[in-house]
């Protein structure tokens, strides 16, 4: 049996997303699979960790009774010991109840937690965990670091230029110039760190620029502003792999009624509001899946996505979006999701891969993972000390 860790919820705006991830295509999956003991792990909105097995039960937070049992619940405490151990009270008064953790399963969505910061601490924890690396989530999670590295490798991404909340605040109209110099409306103005289309606006006017870019500093201290691609047809593709990759199916959303993609869009409308107007729906609303683009095209946005997978140095599992302009057929990088919500196993299912096969894979994928990196040598002996 290994003891596999599913940490999820989150101080971050897609903290309920990460909720319905962890249980749904982690956990249950997990379980199904066999031979997996497994450890719900849970953040609450303002930072504190729970560890119980009460945590995997949806009820628990469609009933509003999560706050009750933060009250009451032990919190849980991290032991560094050469891997990781679970810590808390028991009821038992004054004892403890421990757990040693053999992989982690982060399900966590956006800030603090797919963005790399709790990859840094389970690296500094010495345990294997699932998914990109440290630094690979850390670049996918900045629009802008992602972008600078997928063009440095001659990788096509929409024209981009970004900016600093203080120094747009100190040189507000130095700003709005040197963008407009450098690129043509209609522009798209994006708070750097974010997801979900929270803060992204289209701008196609001088004070439909200034708007957006305050709009997108309430949010984050870094924005970018991209070029419109037109004849916009957007496709994305989720991807799992180490040093060997393997790709699903290539996947175009679609949209109805609004401009693009928003928070609603995205997660509310694959529920009450929902009429079904693609082939499939999906956690993300509806969907043509496989994306029915001609031959040639498909490939070439499937080759692209790899290629970012691969000098973004992603591991484990991430999802690369791309936008197409129809007419000219050229393929544009546009983000990588580490994490994608619910791991995208409609599209995996789709692909041939169950979501039991999914996580397992997965788990070994962490496995793998960890111990090429354990090869490295962490000591180097110096006469640095005795000579101080
Ligand atoms: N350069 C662009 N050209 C055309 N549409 C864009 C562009 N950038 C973003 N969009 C639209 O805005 C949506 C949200 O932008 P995206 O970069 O995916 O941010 P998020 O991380 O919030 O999903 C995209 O799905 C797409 O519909
Ligand atoms: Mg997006």
């Amino acid at each position: 049996m290994k003891t596999i860790a599913v940490i999820f919820g989150g101080v971050s705006t897609e903290h309920d997303v990460s909720i319905i991830t962890a249980l749904t295509s982690v956990i249950t999956p997990l379980k199904l699979a066999g031979g997996f003991e497994v450890e719900p792990v849970y953040i609450s909105k303002d930072g504190r960790w729970f560890w119980d097995q009460r945590l995997a039960d949806v009820k628990l937070y469609q009933s509003g009774e999560i706050e009750e049992f933060m009250r009451r619940a032990p919190k849980v405490h991290l032991s560094f010991d050469g891997g990781l151990t679970l810590v808390k009270s028991s009821q038992f008064a004054g004892r403890k109840a421990y757990k040693k953790i053999d992989v982690v399963f982060p399900a966590l969505h956006g800030t603090h937690g797919e963005d790399g910061e709790l990859m840094g601490l389970l690296e500094m924890a010495n345990v294997p965990y699932v998914g990109c690396s440290m630094p690979a989530s850390a670049v996918a999670m900045d629009k802008v670091l992602a972008k600078q590295i997928a063009s440095s490798n001659l990788i096509p991404t929409p024209k981009y230029t970004y900016l600093f909340r203080d120094t747009y605040i100190q040189k507000t109209s130095d700003c709005l110039k040197n963008i407009e110099n450098e690129l043509n409306y209609p522009m798209f103005v994006k708070p750097a760190h974010l997801g979900s289309s929270i803060g992204v606006t289209r701008a196609t006017t001088r004070d439909e620029l200034q708007n957006a870019i305050e709009v997108a500093t309430y949010y984050d201290d870094k924005v970018i502003i991209e070029e419109e691609v037109q004849n916009l047809i957007e496709v994305t593709l989720p991807i799992v792999g180490n040093e060997e990759i393997k790709v699903a199916c290539l996947e175009r959303p679609l949209k109805s009624t609004a401009e693009f993609f928003d928070f609603d869009t995205k997660y509310m409308r694959g529920g009450k509001k929902g009429g079904k107007t693609g082939s499939g729906r999906d956690s993300q609303g509806y969907s043509e899946l496989p994306a029915k683009l001609p031959k040639k095209l498909y490939d070439k946005a499937e080759n692209l996505g790899k290629q970012v997978y691969r000098v973004l140095e992603c591991s484990g599992i991430a999802r690369v979006d791309m936008l197409i302009d129809e007419k000219t057929n050229e393929v544009y990088f546009n983000e990588v999701n580490p994490l994608p919500g619910s791991l995208y196993a409609h599209n995996w299912r789709e692909a041939g891969v169950s979501n039991t096969q999914l996580v397992e894979d997965l788990v070994y994928l962490a496995e793998q993972r960890f111990k090429k990196k354990s090869r490295s040598v962490t000591t180097f002996d110096t006469n640095f000390l005795k000579q101080f």
